[in-house]
């Protein structure tokens, strides 16, 4: 998607529970410095849409971004065992948004790893995150079992490894490696490893390179040595255990963005959730949100205006040495926010 570069464009902003409203005014502010310019329509999901409209995911949410097709999203929190379905999961089947692109770069030397440079590709619609779950009650006891079952089709594996492979092409990757677990669930993940294998075989090799591992294995290797990595594609629940492993290599959740793409929509958000034991102090770190209006800006065919809100994150913390505490430091949300707009005005 392209656009004429002072147009406003139109986008949903979800601020989110939490620290979601906190990171979303420091990332707006980022993105004024810039001269970004959207025309936001703010809307409530998660916990704030209960408290405004009594839904999680109000009609007002998806019509917007129906409109728009184009969300920033602060976190949105979901209740543990029970309660509403998460809105991040429904607002990802209702748009189709069946690629999660995580992208982990390492923005500050001297962490446990240095150079890092991945890119985690997450099967987003399919897989154990469906929710066709439920419990056989026994005895007296309601909970006596409880079953899921996952679903992963040809099409939607097709889908995401073409994605994969595509988006390592054209970002001049050099390898993807398919993660799976075919040796144990070999209907659930074996279509997924069987589908990356025809589709590498047909159409991508001699043009990308191509691997396998097994998920528990990734798990190690990604902490022994992350750098024989590069592109990763999974399914659903590999997929987002395997990002947040990948965020803690480029010092935590506070650096990791993500984007849900689509054939007709995009949302873009910070891999970390609402994060309610910092929420309402001013602490939280705004990069992970930062740096995924910076992917949405590339998505809009602004990587320009991304590589210089990069840059600006960059030179904040490691020239002016301004930082969270997640990360060491001692500024604020808002003092490391001034920084970032002085250098980004500058
Ligand atoms: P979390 O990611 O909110 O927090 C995990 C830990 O990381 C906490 O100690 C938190 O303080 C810290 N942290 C996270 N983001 C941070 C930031 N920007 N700056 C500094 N520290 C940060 O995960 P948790 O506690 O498991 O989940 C809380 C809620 O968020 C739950 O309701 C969960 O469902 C929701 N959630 C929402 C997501 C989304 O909207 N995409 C993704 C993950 C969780």
């Amino acid at each position: 998607m392209s656009t004429t570069p002072h147009a406003a464009i139109p986008a949903t902003l979800i601020p989110g529970d939490g620290i979601g409203p906190e990171i979303t005014e420091a990332t707006l502010r980022a993105l004024d410095a810039l001269g970004a310019k959207f025309e936001w329509d703010r809307q409530v999901a998660g916990m704030a849409g209960v408290n405004a409209c009594g839904d999680p995911l109000p009609q007002a949410c998806v019509d917007s971004i129906r409109r728009t097709r184009l969300a920033l999203k602060g976190p949105l929190e979901t209740p543990v065992a029970g309660g509403y379905r998460s809105s991040n999961v429904r607002l990802r089947e209702e748009f189709k948004l069946y690629a999660n692109l995580r992208p982990a770069h390492t923005i500050i030397p001297g962490g446990r790893y240095e150079n890092i440079d991945l890119v985690l590709v997450r099967e987003n619609n399919e897989g154990l995150y469906m929710g066709y779950e439920h419990f056989i009650p026994i005895d007296g006891d309601p909970h006596a079992v409880g079953m899921s079952t996952g679903v992963n089709t040809r099409q939607g594996c097709r889908r995401i490894c073409r994605f994969a492979f595509e988006y390592a092409i054209s970002h001049g990757r050099k390898k993807v490696t398919v993660v799976h677990k075919a040796n144990i669930m070999k209907a659930l993940t074996g279509i997924f490893l069987e589908t990356a294998r025809e589709l590498y075989e047909k159409e991508y090799k001699g043009r990308i390179g191509f691997e396998e591992v097994i998920v528990d294995a990734c798990a190690m290797k990604l902490v022994m040595n992350p750098w024989q990595f590069d592109v990763l594609v999974t399914t659903n629940l590999f997929g987002d255990i395997l990002s947040d492993e990948i965020a803690g290599l480029v010092g935590g959740l506070g650096m990791a963005p993500g984007a849900n793409i689509g054939e007709h929509a995009a949302i873009f958000e910070a891999v970390h959730g609402s994060a309610p034991d910092i929420a309402g102090k001013g602490i939280a770190n705004p990069i992970a949100l930062m740096l995924a209006a910076g992917m949405m800006l590339d998505h809009l065919g602004r990587q320009d205006l991304g590589d210089r809100l990069r840059q600006g994150i960059d030179d904040t913390v490691n020239v002016d040495k301004v930082r969270t505490g997640d990360l060491g430091g001692t500024a604020t949300t808002a003092q490391f926010t001034d920084a970032l707009v002085k250098r980004l005005a500058g």
